[in-house]
């Protein structure tokens, strides 16, 4: 049985919870795509050309340890508008998507051009007050020195470059459901995320 979940959303929305929390509760398995960009980016940083670094991921660099800094962040999104990169990235995402037995991917274009197939679209949003919250809540609890500001001015950058790019930009797909997580805890956005996974199952 193949069955995919899309997730696309702006940055420190919720997806990756909503996702990995989804793909426990059906037994799928779960992509968080950024992750694939994150470790290009970070190969950048250390000099190798962003295209040649797309292309020649390894798993071991997606296990980098700073992969959630907001450096390795920006980093992500600058080679992500390089059309030839999301091409290099393209085969392992769809062949992740496809696997048996079901998978939920979170991104910013998985809706739209990786899966427009996907059985569940779901685009999660959430204000932008509340995500520079929830980041810097996440960031400061794993040690890093960041401020308020520094966060939201990380995350209102990144938006504004993944949505105006030409190649994939972000947005949502057209049949995608609309989950704004602003005003919901954790249980009470996957709750709605479950119960449309579970509309779309009974048919
Ligand atoms: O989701 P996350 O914040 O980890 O993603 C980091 C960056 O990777 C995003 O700001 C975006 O530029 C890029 N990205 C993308 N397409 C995806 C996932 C992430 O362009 N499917």
């Amino acid at each position: 049985m193949t069955f995919t979940i899309a997730i696309d959303g702006p940055a420190a929305a919720g997806k990756g919870t909503v996702g990995r929390l989804l793909a426990a509760r059906f037994g799928f398995a779960h992509l968080d795509t950024g992750l694939l960009y994150r470790a290009t980016g970070r190969r950048t940083l250390d000099g190798i050309d962003a295209v040649e670094a797309a292309r020649t991921l390894e798993r071991a660099d997606l296990e980098a340890p700073d992969l959630r800094t907001p450096e390795v962040g920006q980093a992500a999104s600058r080679v992500a508008a390089i059309p030839e990169v999301r091409q290099a990235l393209i085969d392992f995402q769809r062949a992740f998507a496809s696997r048996s037995g079901g998978a939920v991917l979170d991104g910013r274009d998985i809706g739209t051009v990786i899966c427009p197939e996907a059985e569940v679209k779901l685009y999660v949003t959430a204000t932008d007050d509340v995500r520079a919250a929830r980041r810097l809540t996440e960031l400061t609890g794993v040690g890093h020195d960041i401020t308020y500001q520094e966060v939201l001015q990380d995350l209102r950058l990144r938006d504004a470059r993944d949505s105006a790019r030409s190649a994939a930009p972000l947005k949502p797909a057209e049949d995608a459901i609309l989950l704004d997580t602003s005003l919901l805890t954790i249980e009470q956005a996957v709750a709605a995320a479950i119960a449309e996974v579970e509309r779309v199952q009974r048919g």
